[in-house]
């Protein structure tokens, strides 16, 4: 049989993860793609491409003009186009595809949360008042807190945002998980934290917020999925070395 070409869609630390792993495996040929949001991307173990692929049939091109048997989409749980690009390319090529899905955060006693649709929504549920409130959403969506202005915003993002939001009080901080509890709970409490805004990302890297949150009896303001692109998903990393194993083993007793 011959190599086997996967196409991983990555930007998180799944993807990374699952090409570490599929890098050391015999008769694959891994290429990962990234978005190019990052200014200084993570380093990856396997061969790298960088941009868009011009929406779900410039993918489908791609992944058939390059002879793709597999296609991995193993971004972000709120990267939603790329991920409705992907089911819809990996049905346009015939070409079999799984998302890597990590599972969401699910609240616990001494949690108080507030689940929204979007991020327009999670501002607005802050209220009138104003208040201190950290914006851990990314730099994509922090535009929309100009719409209330009489909050003191402190937000991180990995990027500086640019331009500078349009805010008399908003502070930034850039960093990149993984975030351990220690750290969020100094930064909660040094900038008085009243309110958190954050997705329902998953995963451990950036969940201290949520534990911090719980400890200091702070409101976590957790914007909800949208439904899941249709596709085969796994949940973890192990989990899809084991679907891609299968794969590649039924692939091999049909002589493909
Ligand atoms: N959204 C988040 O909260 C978040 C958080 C952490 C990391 N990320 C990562 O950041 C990247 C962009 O996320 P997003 O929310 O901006 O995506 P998105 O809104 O779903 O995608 C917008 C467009 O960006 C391109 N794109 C996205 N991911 C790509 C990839 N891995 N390789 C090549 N092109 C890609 C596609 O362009 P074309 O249509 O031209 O192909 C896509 O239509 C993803 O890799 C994601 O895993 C996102």
């Amino acid at each position: 049989m011959d190599r086997t070409r996967i196409l991983i869609l990555g930007g998180t630390s799944e993807a990374r993860r699952l090409a570490t792993e599929l890098a050391a495996r015999e008769n694959l040929d891994i290429l990962l793609s990234l978005a190019g949001r990052t200014e200084a991307p993570a380093e990856q173990p396997v061969p790298v491409r960088i941009g868009g692929f011009g929406g779900a049939q410039g993918l489908a091109d791609f992944l058939m003009a390059g002879r793709y048997d597999l296609l991995i989409d193993a971004t972000h749980p709120f990267a939603e186009r790329i991920s409705a690009n992907a089911a819809a390319a990996a049905e346009r090529s015939g070409i079999t595809a799984i998302a890597l899905v990590r599972p969401e955060w699910v609240p616990v006693p001494g949690d108080h949360w507030h689940i929204v649709p979007d991020i327009p929504s999670a501002i607005a549920s802050l209220g009138p008042t104003p208040r201190r409130v950290f914006l851990a959403t990314g730099r994509q969506g922090a535009p929309h807190a100009e719409v209330a202005p009489q909050h003191s915003y402190l937000l991180r993002s990995v990027d500086p945002v640019d331009p500078p939001l349009a805010l008399a009080d908003v502070e930034y901080i850039l960093d990149r998980g993984p975030f351990a509890l220690e750290g969020e709970l100094d930064l909660l409490r040094k900038h008085s934290i009243e309110a958190i805004i954050t997705k329902n990302s998953g995963g451990s890297a950036a969940y201290a917020k949520i534990e911090a949150a719980r400890v200091l009896g702070i409101k976590v303001v957790v914007i909800a999925r949208a439904p899941a692109a249709a596709m085969m998903t796994v949940e973890t990393v192990e989990a899809a070395l084991e679907a891609i194993d299968h794969l590649i083993s039924e692939a091999m007793k049909r002589g493909v």
